[in-house]
C-alpha cells in the first residue's frame, strides 16, 4: 500500500467515480421513462476518525489493508425515491451497469433489521483509473423512500443520542413506527398508480 494521502485520495476518486456513473444512470432512466424517480442523492467519504472507530469495533488492527478489506463503506452513496417501487428500478438499473460490479445485496425492505430499518444496499465495485494502473475500491449504496429515510434519519439521531442502550420505550415506538411507514409506502405508491391512470384517459 502507499502513503496514507496516496490511500485516502483513491477513495476521493471513488466517490467522484460512483456519483458520476449514479448520475448517468438515472440521467438515462429520466430520458427513457419520462419520469424521475429520484428525490436526491447524496455521497460521503467516511471520516478517518469513524473508519478507526468501527475497525477497533470489530477488532481489527488499524491498517490501511483492514480498511480495503473490512470497511465496506468507506465511500458511501445514498439514492433517495419517491415510491417503494422506484427503490427497485433503481437497483435493477445499478445492477446493470458495464461500470459497476455488485458484490453484495442486502434487501432490508423485504427483511428489515429488528430495529425496523429498511433499505435497500449495495455494495459495489468501482473503478479508479490511475495514471499507471487501474483499480477499484468498494462502495456502498443505499437505496430508499423518502418515508424510509425520514425513518432512518430519526433513528440516527436517537442512535446518537443514546450510544449505549436506547430506551426500550423509545425502541417500540420506533419499531411500531417502521410499520406504520411500510403502510405509508405502500399506500402512496398505489395512490401513485391509480393518479397515473388518470393521466392516461386524458
Ligand atoms: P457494517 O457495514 O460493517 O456496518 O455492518 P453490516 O454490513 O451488517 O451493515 P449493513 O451494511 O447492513 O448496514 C450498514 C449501514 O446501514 C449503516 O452504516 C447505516 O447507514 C445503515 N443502517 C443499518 N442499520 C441501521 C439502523 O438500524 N438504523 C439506521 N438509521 N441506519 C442503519
Ligand atoms: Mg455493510
Amino acid at each position: 500500500m502507499n502513503t496514507k494521502e496516496e490511500f485516502y485520495l483513491k477513495y476521493k476518486f471513488a466517490k467522484q467515480m460512483l456519483e458520476t456513473e449514479i448520475n448517468i444512470l438515472i440521467e438515462e432512466f429520466v430520458f427513457k421513462h419520462g419520469y424521475n424517480p429520484v428525490e436526491h442523492v447524496k455521497s460521503r467519504i467516511k471520516s478517518e476518525e469513524s473508519i478507526m472507530k468501527k475497525l477497533e469495533k470489530k477488532d481489527y488492527d488499524k491498517t490501511l489493508d483492514n480498511i480495503v478489506s473490512h470497511i465496506h463503506d468507506a465511500v458511501g452513496l445514498r439514492i433517495v425515491v419517491s415510491f417503494l417501487s422506484d427503490v427497485y428500478d433503481i437497483v435493477s438499473v445499478i445492477k446493470k451497469s458495464k461500470n459497476l460490479i455488485v458484490v453484495d445485496q442486502k434487501d432490508y425492505i423485504k427483511d428489515p433489521k429488528e430495529t425496523g430499518y429498511t433499505s435497500y444496499h449495495l455494495n459495489v465495485l468501482v473503478p479508479i483509473y490511475l495514471e499507471d494502473k487501474v483499480s477499484s475500491l468498494e462502495a456502498e449504496i443505499q437505496i430508499r423512500t423518502i418515508a424510509m429515510d425520514f425513518w432512518a434519519s430519526l433513528d440516527h439521531k436517537i442512535q446518537y443520542k443514546f450510544p449505549n442502550e436506547i430506551p426500550l420505550d423509545v425502541k417500540e415506538k420506533m419499531f411500531e413506527n417502521s410499520l406504520i411507514i411500510k403502510e405509508l409506502d405502500k399506500q402512496m405508491m398505489h395512490l401513485n398508480e391509480v393518479v397515473n391512470k388518470y393521466d392516461n384517459k386524458k
